[in-house]
């Protein structure tokens, strides 16, 4: 069986294709771009046509098995050339919807107990190839989900084979879980576009759920799931529910327990988890749920979700790729000058040698930085030129892996004395 490689086509909002037409004119251009490689983008064109409808083609991951449960993200063969005739191409075309993840608008009230967006959404373009992972994370869970969501379609009996449809991800802070969701989300409402004519995003903050105005009203909690069950069963949609910090809702119950709440909240508490519960009879919803901690989660969320997945800080293969893309961004934007075609990076530091010695630097530094999250590595590379370099344009790649390099020192040492403090 041929493996398959996935294709993203983003359209120009403006314009109406026939998209039949436009999928022989990309499977074309796809034959003239030189070589063709895996996760990069194209936005030249040769067709007219193309160049008329289409803003970008994303050549995206080719599809394998993942047999071996040690097989990592790093060790496909990505920036392979490929032979085309040896791949089924998936197509997926795509608008952008350009209004942003905004306070709920239909809300008569101040509370502001829940965001939503129509998918795919400009916000969230570009989160998914910039969450970079060692272990297949993304793959997982983007394959989990699809298959959820072909098992509903398929009427599959849940009192014979159980699926919830409910994804928990925990982990500590600034490791990307709030971002996988949101990524994840606009995957799948591109991947599956043919299935769903339209697909909501709805983001509620249960720390905003549970505060003092709103939990004294639980009519309030019901106008909410009233509205996102009005979005269920509006047509043929699909719809994400991302439920972040989902331990508040525990602690709330326990605070409770404990004295410290006003026994009314745990109304809320409970008429929230029983909505929810409401809420997965409906097939065309997925929730997305997220927390810091998972020994204080209620089992009302640990025992029903399907896939609970421990999200760690990047290591130093992730780290080096997480750098890299920062790097390759300040030269492309000219805020770096002076680098040598000699010192480009290779794209990963793995094999017998590195090609040069940017590589080398990089990859120790790398290794330096284990142990800071995600959120904290993406600001790095402006601490080190706001810091290091303290000048408009930095002079050459080793003067930039320098301050760099300090920077994740000047870091470590923050971090130590907060932790100490604490
Ligand atoms: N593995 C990663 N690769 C790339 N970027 C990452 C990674 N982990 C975190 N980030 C970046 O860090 C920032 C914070 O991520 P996010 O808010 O999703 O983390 P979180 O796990 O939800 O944090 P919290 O637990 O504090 O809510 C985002 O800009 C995200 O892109
Ligand atoms: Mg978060």
């Amino acid at each position: 069986m041929k493996n398959t490689l996935h294709v993203e086509v983003l359209l120009k909002t403006e314009t109406s294709a026939n998209i039949a037409n436009l999928e022989v004119a990309v499977l074309l251009e796809l034959r003239n771009i030189k070589p063709i490689i895996p996760e990069t983008i194209h936005n030249t064109f040769s067709s007219a046509e193309l160049t008329h409808f289409v803003k970008q083609i994303q050549v995206c991951e080719i599809e394998n098995a993942l047999d071996d449960e040690n097989q990592s993200f790093f060790n496909e063969t990505e920036n392979q050339i490929l032979d085309l005739d040896t791949y089924t191409i998936k197509v997926y075309f795509f608008k952008l919807d350009d209004s942003g993840l905004a306070d709920d608008a239909t809300s008569e009230d101040n509370t502001c107990k829940m965001r939503r967006c129509i998918l795919p959404n400009v916000d969230f373009c570009g989160i998914w190839d910039s969450l970079i992972f060692q272990e297949p994370v993304k793959e997982i869970l983007m394959h989990y989900a699809l298959t959820g969501m072909n098992f509903a379609r398929h009427n599959v009996d849940t009192n014979i084979i159980s699926y919830n449809r409910l994804i928990l991800l925990h982990g500590p802070p600034g490791t990307g879980k709030t971002s996988i969701c949101k990524a994840l989300a606009q995957k799948l409402s591109i991947r599956l576009s043919k299935h769903y004519k339209f697909f909501e995003f709805i983001e509620i903050n249960s720390h905003n759920l549970l505060s003092k105005y709103f939990s004294e009203s639980g009519t309030l909690v019901m106008s909410m799931f009233q509205k996102i069950r009005e979005v269920l069963e509006y047509g043929d949609s699909l719809v994400f529910i991302l439920i972040d910090e989902v331990e508040s809702l525990t602690r709330a119950r326990e605070s409770v327990l404990s004295g410290t709440e006003p026994s009314d909240s745990i109304r809320v508490v409970n008429a929230v988890l029983t909505q929810l519960d409401n809420l997965r009879k409906y097939s065309n919803v997925i929730f997305l749920t997220t927390s810091n901690v998972t020994e204080a989660i209620d089992t009302a969320f640990t025992d029903r979700a399907d896939i609970k997945m421990l999200i760690n800080p990047p290591q130093e293969l992730a780290i080096y790729t997480i750098f890299k893309a920062a790097i390759d961004e300040l030269i492309r934007v000219e805020l770096i000058v002076n680098v040598n075609e000699s010192d480009k990076f290779d794209r990963l530091p793995v094999g017998k040698e590195f090609t040069n010695s940017a590589t080398q630097q990089l990859f120790e530094i790398s290794k330096e930085s284990v142990g800071l999250s995600g959120r904290v590595l993406k600001k790095l590379t402006f601490i080190a030129h706001s810091i290091y370099i303290r000048a408009p344009q930095c002079n050459g790649i080793d003067e930039f892996l320098s301050a760099l390099l300090k920077a994740v020192r000047y870091q470590k040492r923050q971090d130590d004395s907060i932790n100490k403090v604490k």
